[in-house]
């Protein structure tokens, strides 16, 4: 009998693609059960030949409406972290790990779902992709998804934050999610973290520069 197909985005990936065309391909991914539910594929966006790319986890409730990664409130916090660290989002390059929204529905609100292994397992073509086609010398990881996509194993990112690690030609740093801090009640606590969020970003540019 035939193997069930595994999961993966591979087959939808066009190969030696540049952002836009891989941009366009996206669209019509089924590499997982996920771009059933959301509104659209959410891809990468930024400089096209940046030093930096960024990885969040997938795009949230607002991204999937706009099409676009970070322009929700994870966004504004990473924001404020990329202007105290003198990165100009527009010479970076910001993606997601998993490019459609996992969501539960309850009533008229969609409720973020973690992305599971298999989803970001299945969705790691796109980020090579992106990856081959922007050639970024740094790769910074927003949170645990990101890490275990870019690295293939799982990070805890407590112990391994800020400290630059080499892998597969690229220097890849490790840090919070920006939505971990919208979790911070405490103002005082909030800003620390937000203090730790730059100081990792900066440890990147020094690598990228
Ligand atoms: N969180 C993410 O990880 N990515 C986004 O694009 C938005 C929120
Ligand atoms: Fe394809 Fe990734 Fe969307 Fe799954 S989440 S359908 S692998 S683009």
């Amino acid at each position: 009998m035939a193997e069930p197909e595994r999961p993966g985005a591979e087959r939808w990936v066009p190969e030696d693609a540049g952002i836009p065309r891989l941009r366009d391909a996206v669209q019509d991914c089924r590499g997982c059960e996920l771009w059933a539910h959301a509104t659209q594929a959410v891809f990468g966006d930024g400089h096209e030949k940046a030093r930096m790319m960024l990885v969040g986890e997938q795009p949230g409730d607002r991204e999937d409406l706009a099409g676009e990664p970070f322009v929700g409130p994870a966004g504004r916090v990473l924001d404020e972290a990329l202007e105290r660290a003198d990165i100009a989002r527009e010479e970076i390059y910001v993606t997601n790990a998993v490019k459609h929204f996992r969501f539960e529905q309850r009533g008229k609100r969609r409720i973020h779902e973690k992305p599971g292994v298999v989803h970001i397992d299945a969705c790691r073509a796109w980020l090579e992709a992106e990856m081959r086609a922007v050639d970024p010398r740094v790769v910074v990881c927003l949170g645990a998804t990101a890490a275990r996509s870019v690295l293939g194993r799982t990070v805890r990112v407590g112990p391994e934050r800020g400290q630059p690690i080499a892998h597969e030609g690229r220097t890849v740093v490790v840090t919070t999610h920006p939505s971990a801090l919208l979790r911070v009640r405490d103002t005082a606590e909030r800003e620390s973290a937000l203090v730790a969020l730059t100081a990792d970003l900066r440890v990147a540019a020094r690598e990228s520069a």
